[in-house]
C-alpha cells in the first residue's frame, strides 16, 4: 500500500521598514520571548521596556559574539524556555545581529517542534543578510552552522535607527556582504558602497538575496552564489577560533576566490583592482596568510561534497559561476 502525502510550502513573509512599537502592535495579546546580546540590550534596554510596557515579554539576554552560536547556549535557553512554559501560541523575537537572529530563530525552529519567530535585525549584517532567507542555525565543534533548520519568520522588521550605535567596524563587517552582492549580482551597488547610501545598499542587498532565494530556496543551485567568498570564510573564521567576525572573514574570502579564479582563468583580472580599491572605503583586510593552512577546514564546510567543494568564483563583476574543485588542489597552489 501507497500513502501519499501531499505537502505544499508556499509560504511567504513580509520584511517591514517600521518602528517596532508599531509593527508589533498585532501581537499585543501574544506571550513574547525577546532574546538580544548585552551589547544591544545595553544601548535599547530602556527603549524595549518602554516600547513594549504594554506587552507580556520575557527577556533572554546572551554574551555577544559567535560563540553564542554554540550547542550549549542553544540548550540553555530551550531549558530556560521549557522552564518559563512557553506554548505553541508564543512568539520568540530575535533583537539583535546575525548571531542572536541565527540562534533564536534555530530555537524557535526546533522547541516544541517549532513556534512563531520575529527577527529584529539591529546590525547591518543581520539587515541586509543573516534575517532574510530562513536559514536559521548554530555552530558545533566541527564546523560553522553545522546544526540548523529553514525557518521562515512571522515578520521581519528593519528600523535602520538601530544602526546609529553599532560600531564602526561591526558596520564594515556588514558592508562585506553588500560588496558581496555588488560582486554576484547588483553592479548598481558600486556607487551606493561607494557614497554609503544606506538606504540604497539595504534595500539593494535585500532585493538582491530576495531574488536569488526565491528563485532557489533550499540552495540546489543559484542560491549557492550567496556563498561567494563563504567557502574560505568560514574556514578563516573556524582557524582563527571565531576571533575574526564573519564579514571581515568574507572579505577575505572573497579576495581569495577572485585571485584563484584569476589562477584558473576563470576572472577577469580587472576585478581584484576593483575589490581592493572598494575594501580601501572600509578598512576591509584582504588575505595575507596560506591556503594550504586553510583546507582542513574546508571539509566540514555543507557546500563540500567528500572531497569536491561547489565553489563559487565570479567570471566578472554581476557574473557569477560555480565549479566542482577537489579540495587536494588547493594544496598545489602555493602561490596566486
Ligand atoms: N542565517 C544566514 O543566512 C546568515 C547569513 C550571513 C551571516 N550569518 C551569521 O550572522 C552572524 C554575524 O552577524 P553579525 O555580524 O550581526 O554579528 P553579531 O550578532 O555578533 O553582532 C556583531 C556585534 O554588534 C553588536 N551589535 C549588534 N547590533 C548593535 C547595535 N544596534 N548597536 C550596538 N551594537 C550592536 C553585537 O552585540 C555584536 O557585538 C554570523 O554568525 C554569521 O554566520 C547568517
Amino acid at each position: 500500500m501507497l500513502i501519499r502525502v501531499e505537502v505544499t510550502l508556499k509560504e511567504s513573509y513580509n520584511i517591514t521598514f517600521s518602528k517596532i512599537g508599531i509593527a508589533l502592535n498585532k501581537y499585543k495579546d501574544k506571550r513574547l520571548f525577546l532574546i538580544t546580546d548585552e551589547n544591544v540590550y545595553f544601548y535599547y534596554k530602556n527603549h524595549l521596556k518602554e516600547t513594549l510596557k504594554e506587552y507580556n515579554v520575557d527577556y533572554i539576554i546572551i554574551k555577544p559574539g559567535e560563540k553564542s552560536k554554540s550547542e550549549e547556549k542553544y540548550l540553555k535557553i530551550i531549558h530556560e524556555l521549557l522552564e518559563k512554559h512557553i506554548t505553541r501560541k508564543d512568539i520568540i523575537v530575535a533583537f539583535g545581529g546575525g548571531v542572536v537572529g541565527d540562534l533564536s530563530g534555530f530555537v524557535a525552529a526546533t522547541i516544541l517542534r517549532g513556534v512563531s519567530f520575529i527577527n529584529i535585525p539591529t546590525s547591518l549584517l543581520a539587515m541586509v543578510d543573516s534575517s532574510i532567507g530562513s536559514k536559521v542555525g548554530i555552530d558545533t565543534h566541527y564546523g560553522k552552522n553545522l546544526l540548523g533548520a529553514f525557518k521562515n519568520p512571522l515578520e521581519v522588521i528593519i528600523d535602520f535607527n538601530y544602526l546609529k550605535t553599532l560600531p564602526k567596524e561591526e558596520y564594515n563587517n556588514g558592508i562585506a556582504e553588500v560588496i558581496k552582492y555588488y560582486l554576484i549580482d547588483d553592479v548598481s551597488l558600486l556607487e551606493d558602497i561607494k557614497n554609503n547610501n544606506l538606504e540604497n545598499i539595504i534595500k539593494k542587498s535585500i532585493k538582491s538575496k530576495k531574488e536569488i532565494i526565491t528563485k532557489d530556496p533550499f540552495e540546489t543551485y543559484e542560491r549557492m552564489y550567496l556563498n561567494f567568498g563563504h567557502t574560505f570564510a568560514h574556514a578563516i573564521e573556524r582557524h582563527s577560533n571565531y576571533e575574526i567576525p564573519h564579514g571581515y572573514a568574507v572579505a577575505m574570502g572573497m579576495d581569495i576566490s577572485i585571485r584563484l579564479g584569476i589562477y584558473f582563468n576563470i576572472t577577469n583580472k580587472e576585478v581584484l583592482n576593483k575589490l581592493h580599491n572598494l575594501y580601501s572605503y572600509y578598512d576591509l583586510p584582504l588575505f595575507k596568510g596560506n591556503i594550504q593552512e586553510l583546507v582542513p577546514y574546508l571539509s566540514s564546510d555543507k557546500k563540500a561534497h567528500a572531497d569536491k567543494i561547489n565553489f563559487v568564483f565570479i567570471k566578472d563583476v554581476g557574473t557569477p559561476y560555480i565549479k566542482q574543485i577537489e579540495k587536494e588542489v588547493f594544496y598545489e597552489i602555493s602561490s596566486f
